[in-house]
C-alpha cells in the first residue's frame, strides 16, 4: 500500500500527520510511505530524517500519484487531492460537522474518508484518539500560557528577602485537558481546585492533590451522561454553580475554563459581574473559546483585559506545542491503521460491523455514508 503525507495547508497549522517513528512503523508493516517535502518543518523533522525513515519525499503531485492512503491533520480541499487511487482512504481530523461541503467533496472523489475526531471512546480505542491527544498537551499549554501573562510566581518560595505566596488555580471542567491542567499547575507549585458537574471527577481532582469545590443538596446533580461526557443541567443546579462559582472565584488568581457539551454551545461559567470580582492581574484562559467559550466576553484567538483582568481565549493550543503534538497525533493514526493492518492484502481491511470503523466512516463507493451526517 502506498501512503501518502501532505504538508499541511490550513492557516495556522504547525502539526503533521506522520513522524520519522511511524514511517518506520508503516514501512515494517509492508507499506510505501511518501512524503510531500516541508511536511515537518514547523514540526522540528526535516526532509533528511524523513528520508532516513524510509519515506520517499517529493512535491505533492508525485507524493498524490497512486496513493492509496492520505493521512492528514487537518482535511485538505478535496479539489487537490488528484492522483490518489479510486477508493483511497483519507484518515485525520476532517470536522465532519463543520465541514459538510469538503466531505461531500470526498466522497465524490471517491474516496473514504475516516475522521479521527468521531472514533468512539472506548478502552479499546484510547490510544487511537486525537481529541484527548491533543486535549492533554492545551491543558498543559493553557497553565503554561497563564504563567508566562501572570504578574506573580506560581510557586511558594521563601528568600532572604520575604516570601512569595503561592498562586491560587482554579479549574473548571476536569476531562482530559482540565486533569492536565490540574496536574500542570500542581508541578508548578500552585494551590489548585477544581470542579465538574460529572460526580465521577471528585476523586481525579483529590488523587492530583487538588480541592474538589462541588455543587451539593442540588436535585439531578449527576452531569454525566451518554459516552462519559456532560449534559445540560438544571436551571437550579446552574443557580447554584453560579454563586458556588461567585465566592470561590474572587479569591484566586488564575482560570482556566474548559467545560464543553458535545453538540451543545460551551456552558456559560463566568459572567462579567464575576470576573470583576477577581484581583487585579488575575488571569483566566478559555479553552472551550471556540464553542462560544465558558466566559462571557471571551473571543477565540484573542487576549482581552476586563476589570484588570487577562482573559486568553485558547484557541488550538495542541499547535502551539507541534512537535508533541505531531508524534501524539501520527502514533494515534498508526495506531487506528494497524489495528486493522492485513498482512497478505497489504492494508488495512476495516470491517462495515466494527464499532470503530463505523464511528468514523464517513464516505464510501462514491457516498457519504455516516448517519450523522445522513
Ligand atoms: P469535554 O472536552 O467534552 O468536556 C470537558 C469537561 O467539562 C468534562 O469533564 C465535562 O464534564 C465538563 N463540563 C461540562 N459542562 C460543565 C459545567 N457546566 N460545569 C463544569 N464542568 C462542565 O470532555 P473530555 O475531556 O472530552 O472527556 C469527556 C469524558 O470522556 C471523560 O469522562 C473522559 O474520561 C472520557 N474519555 C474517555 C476516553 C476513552 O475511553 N477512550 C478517552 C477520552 C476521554
Amino acid at each position: 500500500m502506498k501512503i501518502a503525507i501532505l504538508k499541511e495547508r490550513a492557516p495556522g497549522e504547525t502539526r503533521c500527520a506522520a513522524i520519522p517513528e511511524t514511517v518506520r512503523k508503516f514501512a515494517a508493516l509492508g507499506a510505501d510511505v511518501a512524503v510531500e517535502s516541508g511536511t515537518g518543518d514547523k514540526a522540528l523533522i526535516s526532509d533528511q530524517d524523513f528520508e532516513a525513515a524510509g519515506a520517499k519525499v517529493g512535491p505533492r503531485a508525485e507524493v498524490l500519484k497512486g496513493a492509496e492512503a492520505i493521512l492528514c491533520v487537518t482535511g485538505p480541499d478535496p479539489a487537490q487531492l488528484d492522483g490518489a487511487e479510486q477508493g483511497a482512504l483519507l484518515v485525520g481530523g476532517l470536522d465532519p460537522a463543520g465541514r459538510r461541503e469538503a466531505i461531500a467533496g470526498y466522497a465524490a472523489a471517491g474516496l473514504e474518508a475516516l475522521a479521527m475526531e468521531w472514533m468512539p471512546r472506548i478502552s479499546r480505542a484510547q490510544s487511537m484518539d486525537i481529541l484527548s491527544s491533543q486535549s492533554n498537551l492545551a491543558g498543559y499549554k493553557a497553565v503554561i500560557a497563564a504563567a508566562a501573562a501572570y504578574g506573580r510566581a506560581l510557586p511558594m518560595m521563601m528568600t532572604a528577602a520575604g516570601t512569595v505566596s503561592a498562586a491560587k488555580v482554579f479549574v473548571m471542567g476536569v476531562g482530559v485537558a482540565g486533569l492536565q491542567a490540574i496536574a500542570t499547575a500542581r508541578r508548578l507549585g500552585a494551590q489548585v481546585s477544581a470542579t465538574d458537574v460529572r460526580s465521577a471527577t471528585r476523586e481525579q481532582i483529590l488523587s492530583l492533590g487538588a480541592k474538589p469545590v462541588f455543587v451539593e443538596n442540588v436535585a439531578g446533580i449527576e452531569g454525566e451522561g451518554a459516552g462519559g461526557y456532560a449534559t445540560e443541567m438544571s436551571e437550579e443546579y446552574q443557580k447554584a454553580q453560579a454563586e458556588l462559582v461567585s465566592s470561590h472565584i474572587a479569591k484566586q488568581d488564575i482560570v482556566i475554563t474548559t467545560a464543553l457539551i458535545p453538540g451543545k454551545p460551551a456552558p456559560r461559567l463566568i459572567s462579567d459581574a464575576q470576573l470583576a470580582t477577581m484581583r487585579a492581574g488575575s488571569i483566566v484562559v478559555d479553552l472551550a473559546a471556540e464553542a462560544g467559550g465558558n466566559v462571557e466576553g471571551c473571543v477565540a484567538g484573542e487576549r482581552a483585559r476586563r476589570h484588570d483582568v487577562t482573559i486568553i481565549g485558547a484557541s488550538n493550543l495542541a499547535r502551539s506545542l507541534p512537535a508533541d503534538a505531531s508524534a501524539l497525533f501520527s502514533r494515534n493514526v498508526y495506531n487506528f491503521l494497524s489495528a486493522f493492518w492485513d498482512k497478505e492484502a497489504n492494508r488495512p481491511l476495516l470491517p462495515d460491523d466494527d464499532e470503530l470503523v463505523q464511528g468514523i466512516r464517513l464516505t464510501r463507493g462514491g457516498k457519504v455514508v455516516h448517519e450523522r451526517l445522513a
